[in-house]
């Protein structure tokens, strides 16, 4: 991977329990397009929408529009549920908020938080499935499906202290590993499409991580969790998810050549999970479709599994807090911003043929709920990643989406 010397190589300690984000080159904020080309009205009902700009007087032009009808494969948004903050289970102001534009507009949720494994295998004898269960009941309510995530994760905060403190030998090990994967994949079975089945295994350098899983069982861990996953649910679509994988690189290949290994061996996997927590000048759309492609030319399906670009890029030259960074959301960024989502909608379309599009997923709905405010900019500062403002007004980002969905020019 060509990692500029500002490259999260030097924040991975910092970010390693979730996710540390590549960036190269550029100025933080910048543009990739020319601001001014999305102020100026498209002869595409959404584009001229969109050019009301981002405040709330843009609402009723939402409601008129519904993103996921413009496209035959998921649209999809991550939530929080139960009792978590934002939750979209609560019925206070929130809830009710993001209800109404989830049923607008997707298809298709991820839970953000509560179907990691902390959550659904709290203890080695206990599952917990009734918020996930609660979830998925409003999701088939609506008539929208659920993409589960995830069955295994490295993250410190996500792999439940029992396991981690398990001290069976290799052979109970194993067992107690494929009992959680079969466990959950089974109680969700039929009811889900598609799972996350192992989540972020690379290094930046391509060297498989050296998490829990790793430790005890060797890399077999992945392959382990695939073939129990398809075991207990032979129906749903298996990916393997990660981030800094669209951009080509160490860390894409290593995600290739396991994909190759898994083919040939006829390990069961279904699709890979491009995250992208991408920036507004990182990666180019060239790299992008060409890592897209490189997976859709082995059969396998490309999903856009946690979709957000925030203005400010902390890897950046330009960006230094609290001197230099875009502390404001001027009409001339969120112009930039929403062609910057059609762009990488329009590179998913041209790079990934149909029956190989597994979706589309932005991970989360308003800005200020977004990770990337308190992860990455450390809760310095704001930033405006998502395609909802803070009281839950539509960006142009929203439009954005919609116009790479439907072919439209991205301006
Ligand atoms: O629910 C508690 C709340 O009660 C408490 O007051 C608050 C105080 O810190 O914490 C809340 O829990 C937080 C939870 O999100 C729900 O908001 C956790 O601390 C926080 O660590 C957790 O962060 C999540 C993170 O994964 C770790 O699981 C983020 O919301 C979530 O967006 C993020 O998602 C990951 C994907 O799973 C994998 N790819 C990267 C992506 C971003 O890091």
């Amino acid at each position: 991977m060509q990692l500029s010397p500002r490259s999260p190589l030097l924040l991975s300690t910092l970010l390693s329990s979730f996710l540390f984000l590549g960036a190269c080159g550029g100025g933080g904020g910048s543009s990739s397009g020319n601001p001014s080309s999305a102020s100026a009205s498209s002869s595409s009902q959404t584009s001229s929408e969109a050019s009301s700009s981002s405040d709330s007087s843009s609402s009723s032009s939402s409601e008129a529009l519904s993103l996921h009808t413009l496209a035959d494969f998921p649209i999809g948004v991550a939530v929080s549920a139960a009792n978590e903050p934002s939750s979209i289970m609560q019925d206070d102001e929130a809830g009710v908020a993001q209800r109404a534009i989830i049923e607008a507009h997707f298809d298709q949720l991820t839970a953000g938080n509560i179907m990691k494994m902390s959550y659904l295998h709290p203890a080695q004898d206990t599952y917990f499935f009734d918020d996930a269960d609660a979830l998925l009941d409003y999701a088939d309510d609506n008539g929208i499906s659920l993409h589960a995530h995830t069955l295994v994760w490295h993250s410190d905060y996500q792999v439940p202290d029992w396991m981690k403190n398990f001290e069976g030998d290799a052979t109970a090990w194993l067992a107690m590993y494929k009992e959680h994967v079969e466990t959950i994949a089974g109680h969700f079975a039929g009811r889900v499409p598609s799972w996350d089945v192992v989540n972020e295994a690379f290094n930046e350098d391509g060297t498989y991580r050296n998490s829990l899983f790793n430790q005890k069982l060797g890399t077999a861990y992945i392959e382990t969790a695939f073939a129990s996953a398809r075991q207990a649910d032979p129906q749903a679509d298996l990916y393997y998810n990660d981030f800094n994988i669209s951009n080509g690189g160490d860390k894409f290949q290593a995600m290739i050549n396991m994909v190759d290994d898994f083919i040939a061996r006829d390990i069961p996997i279904d699709g890979v999970g491009f995250q992208m927590h991408v920036f507004m000048d990182w990666p180019s759309i060239d790299a992008i479709k060409s890592s897209f492609a490189a997976v859709a030319e082995r059969g396998l399906k490309v999903k856009i599994t946690e979709l957000d670009i925030p203005i400010n890029n902390p890897y950046s030259a330009g960006y230094n807090y609290p001197d230099n960074y875009e502390a404001t959301f001027t009409d001339e960024l969120a112009a930039a911003q929403k062609k910057r989502y059609c762009d990488i909608v329009t590179a998913y379309l041209d790079a990934v043929p149909a029956d190989l599009r597994g979706g589309l997923t932005v991970w989360g709905i308003r800005d200020s709920d977004s990770w990337l405010i308190s992860t990455l900019f450390d809760n310095n500062h704001e930033d405006w990643p998502l395609l909802f403002d803070n009281n839950f007004d539509p960006k142009p980002a929203l439009y954005g989406v919609a116009d790479g969905l439907t072919n439209q020019p991205c301006l």
